[in-house]
């Protein structure tokens, strides 16, 4: 709760009531002080006032960067016309897929590894607190085996509350002085936490998009990956497959052009893989390090978050090759090692035993049944909007399906299916301009939710012209 400490200055001539030291301010900032109410009622000292909220300021600057950012755009704005609509047609009874959350309950096997990770807390053998910031060594050793099958080792594997978390603290490691790019559209924190760092200039008004960030254009024209010929240099490159949103997942070919492409600039690839269990293709690569040399110029964060339903148990980790060196030949993992340390205090010990049990072969067996799931999902969605004529992409690697809808812009198609449809979704120019005539279809939804989206779509674009 706020304290009041201080009296507002510069007040003009009212004589300010006596006040206490301290005095606690209401709960509403709007809200005058006690000591100031009367003032309120006589009109002609409202206009004397100093200040127009009653919220005390403090001396602390504001960080600058965090001015340059662009509002909490996309999402508010989907509520906002969700809300509108319902207030319009009560009793409309909405189905989203907007929503990139997982639905299903956790599996067996891993709720138990959960369970006996709290479990183990309360005991005197099992109690553990803090713990090694990079992670529990046995969960670090799981992660290399069954998932990197040994081609990176246990020390590069750093355990976290997620991957979001990490992008930002590679981004307090990388600092203000690096260039970044990214793909375009794109999941918006790579731009955020860009921004926050301070390595961006001011956005465009008519673009959106920020100075001093390279956005690589990733449509249907180039196969949703960047043409990487025309691609100018930059000191990072954030890179997303399979990625959010388009639900492109990169080729083994691509990859190798996006390692030699980092490899020959000098850069320095963070991979973000959040969606690599939706890969059904044992040909396509899952992870950046199947590819030759990426362990000398890539970073991989990871999550399980969609491989387990754990977007709210929260855990993650992130690939930090020892190869990796910044450019005075320091080791990246030291460096990040230290950021572990301080900004975080290693992930928790209940989530990371729940992990473990992900990692078994049981868990894995049950995350495999999760994947197929959304999987069908994504299946029914693509065969859906197919049959009624839209340009479908992704959906087949992916748990995102990204229709085009040329020649409207992707508001007006998110209006369009919500008018006639009552179903959400989300619109691609909140993923940034590439994103514009695309929307995003999660296949996150239940089964029923899915099957009734798809039905009410079916029947409202009947008609549409192929
Ligand atoms: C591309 C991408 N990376 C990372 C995340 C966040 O993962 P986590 O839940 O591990 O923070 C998401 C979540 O939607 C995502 O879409």
């Amino acid at each position: 709760m706020f304290v009041l400490c201080t009296r507002p200055s510069g007040g003009g001539r009212q004589r300010w009531p006596r006040t206490p030291a301290s005095l606690t301010l209401p709960p509403n900032p709007l809200t005058p002080p006690r000591w100031a109410r009367h003032l309120r009622q006589r009109s002609h000292h409202r206009r004397e006032l100093p200040f127009t909220r009653w919220q005390m300021r403090t001396s602390v600057p504001r960080n600058p960067h965090f001015a340059k950012l662009l509002g909490g755009y996309l999402f508010p704005e989907i509520a906002r016309r969700r809300r509108e609509y319902c207030e319009r047609h009560p009793g409309a009874d909405i189905v989203s897929l907007g929503i990139g959350d997982t639905t299903l309950p956790i599996p067996d096997s891993i709720c138990y590894g959960l369970v006996r990770g709290a479990v183990l807390l309360g005991t005197e053998n099992g109690y553990t607190g803090y713990g090694d910031g990079e992670g529990m060594r046995e969960l670090r050793d799981k992660v290399a085996q069954v998932l990197y099958k040994g081609k990176i080792s246990a020390e590069e594997v750093f355990v976290s509350d997620g991957a979001k978390c990490d992008i930002g603290r590679l981004q307090m490691m990388f600092g203000a002085d690096v260039t970044v790019a990214v793909q375009d559209p794109s999941y918006p924190v790579y731009v955020d936490t860009a921004v926050m760092s301070g390595q961006t200039g001011t956005a465009r008004t008519d673009t959106r998009q920020f100075d001093r960030i390279a956005y690589l254009r990733c449509d249907a024209a180039n196969d949703f990956f960047p043409d990487l010929e025309r691609a100018p240099r930059t000191d990072v490159i954030f890179f997303c497959s399979p990625n959010n949103p388009t639900g492109a997942a990169a080729t083994r070919q691509q990859l190798q052009q996006l390692v030699a492409f980092a490899q020959q600039h000098g850069s320095l690839i963070v991979y973000d893989a959040a969606y690599a269990p939706f890969i059904r293709d044992p040909e396509m690569p899952r992870s950046i390090y199947e590819i030759d040399g990426a362990r000398s110029c890539a970073i991989e964060v990871n999550s399980f978050s969609k491989y387990a339903g754990f977007t709210g148990v929260r855990l993650g980790w992130t690939v930090v090759p020892s190869e990796v060196l910044f450019a005075d030949g320091t080791p990246v993992m030291k460096d990040f090692g230290r950021v572990m340390n301080t900004a975080f205090n290693g992930a928790s010990n209940i989530a990371q035993r729940g992990g473990l049990a992900c990692l078994e072969e049981d868990g894995l067996r049950e995350i495999d049944t999760l994947v197929e799931y959304y999987m069908k999902n994504a299946s029914m969605i693509r065969d859906t909007m197919q049959s009624q004529g839209f340009e479908v992409h992704g959906g087949i690697h992916s748990p995102y399906v990204w229709v085009r809808v040329p020649g409207q812009s992707s508001w007006d198609t998110f209006n369009e299916i919500l008018d006639k449809c009552q179903v959400v979704t989300v619109p691609g120019s909140g993923f940034g301009p590439g994103g514009e005539e695309y929307i995003r279809l999660s296949a996150f939804a239940k089964e029923n939710d899915c099957e009734r989206a798809m039905q009410r779509i079916s029947s409202a674009f009947r008609a549409r012209v192929r």
